[in-house]
C-alpha cells in the first residue's frame, strides 16, 4: 500500500500526489515512470515521476483527470492509499554533459519534462523552458522550473505571458541559436510540431511519448510505436525518442481508437458519480 501524505490541484483537470514508494524513491532516474493502479482490478494507469524525495521516501505524481481511472485516482485524500505502484519502468533521459538544453511543455506534458530539467541544471546545463496552457489556470511547475532557469510562459488565448502556441516562443529560441538540444513534452500534435520546427535547424529533439501501456514490461506491446519505420515499444525502449524519427501520425491514430471507450467509461463513471451523492 502506498499511503498519500500531499495532495495540491495544480490547474482545473491536474492534481499532484506526493505518495509513499521508498523503494522507487531510492532508485528512480529522470525520465523513468510508473504504473499504479488504485485498487484491485482498476485500470493500470502509466505516469511520469515528476519528482521525488529520498529522504521521506516519497514520489511525486501528476495526473490528469480525463477518463474515470483518472478521476477514480484524483479522487484519493490525504491518509487514503494507491494499493500497487510498479517501477521504475523505462529508460532514464539521456541527459547532456554541458551546453543549452531547451524544455518545452504543454499542459499537463510540463510536469513531465521538469524532472529532466531539473537533472539537467543539476549538472550544470544551461536550462531554458518554455511552457504553455490554453490560459493562465492551465499553466503548471512555472515556479518549480525557474528554479532550472529561465522560463517563457505561453497561454493560447493571452491571459497570461507571451500569447500563442510553446512552437512560436520556441521558433525565436532556435533563430537566436546555440541550443544543444530540445526536450518537447505534451499533446501529440506539440512534440510533432515541436520536432518539425527543430528538423530544418538540425537541433536533437527528444520527445516523450505517451502511448497506450498495459503491462508495462514489453510484452503486450500495447505502447508499441513506429520509430525510423521500426516498431519499438514505448515502455521498455522508451518513453523518450528521437523526435525527428517518430511516426506521429500513427501514434495519433492508436490513442484515438480508444478514446469512444474511455468517454462511454467517463459518461458511466459520472452518471454513477451523480447518483451517489
Ligand atoms: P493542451 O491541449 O491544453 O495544450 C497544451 C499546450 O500545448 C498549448 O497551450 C500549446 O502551447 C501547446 N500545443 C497544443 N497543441 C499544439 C499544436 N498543434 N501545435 C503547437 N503547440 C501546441 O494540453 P493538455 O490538455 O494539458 O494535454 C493533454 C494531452 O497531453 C493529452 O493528449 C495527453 O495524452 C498528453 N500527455 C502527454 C504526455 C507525454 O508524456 N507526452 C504526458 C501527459 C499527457
Ligand atoms: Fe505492454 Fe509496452 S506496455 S509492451
Amino acid at each position: 500500500m502506498h499511503p498519500i501524505v500531499a495532495k495540491a490541484q495544480l490547474s482545473p483537470n491536474v492534481t499532484r500526489l506526493v505518495v509513499v514508494a521508498p523503494r522507487i524513491a531510492e532508485i528512480r532516474q529522470p525520465g523513468q515512470f510508473v504504473i499504479v493502479r488504485r485498487g484491485p482490478g482498476a485500470e493500470r494507469i502509466p505516469l511520469t515521476i515528476a519528482d521525488v524525495d529520498k529522504s521521506a521516501g516519497t514520489i511525486t505524481l501528476v495526473i490528469q483527470a480525463i477518463g474515470k481511472s483518472t478521476h477514480d485516482l484524483t479522487s484519493l485524500a490525504v491518509g487514503e492509499a494507491i494499493t500497487d505502484i510498479a517501477g521504475p519502468l523505462g529508460k532514464p533521459t539521456d541527459l547532456l554533459e554541458s551546453g543549452h538544453a531547451v524544455c518545452v511543455g504543454g499542459g499537463v506534458g510540463t510536469a513531465v519534462v521538469y524532472p529532466i530539467a531539473q537533472a539537467l541544471a543539476g549538472r550544470g546545463v544551461k536550462v531554458t523552458s518554455v511552457i504553455g496552457g490554453r490560459s493562465k489556470e492551465w499553466v503548471i511547475c512555472e515556479d518549480e522550473l525557474r528554479a532550472c532557469g529561465d522560463v517563457v510562459v505561453c497561454t493560447d488565448d493571452g491571459s497570461y505571458g507571451r500569447p500563442g502556441f510553446v512552437t512560436e516562443a520556441l521558433k525565436d529560441l532556435c533563430e537566436v541559436g546555440g541550443i544543444d538540444e530540445v526536450f518537447a513534452v505534451g499533446p501529440v500534435p506539440m512534440m510533432r510540431a515541436c520536432s518539425e520546427l527543430t528538423r530544418p535547424y538540425a537541433i536533437k529533439t527528444t520527445v516523450s511519448l505517451n502511448s497506450i501501456m498495459i503491462d508495462g514490461t514489453g510484452m503486450c506491446g500495447g505502447c508499441r510505436v513506429s520509430i525510423a519505420g521500426k516498431t519499438e515499444y514505448a515502455c521498455v525502449d522508451g518513453p523518450e525518442f528521437d523526435g525527428h524519427t517518430v511516426d506521429f501520425r500513427q501514434l495519433a491514430d492508436r490513442l484515438n481508437t480508444y478514446r469512444e471507450f474511455e468517454q462511454a467509461a467517463l459518461e458511466h463513471w459520472q452518471a454513477s458519480h451523480a447518483e451517489a451523492h
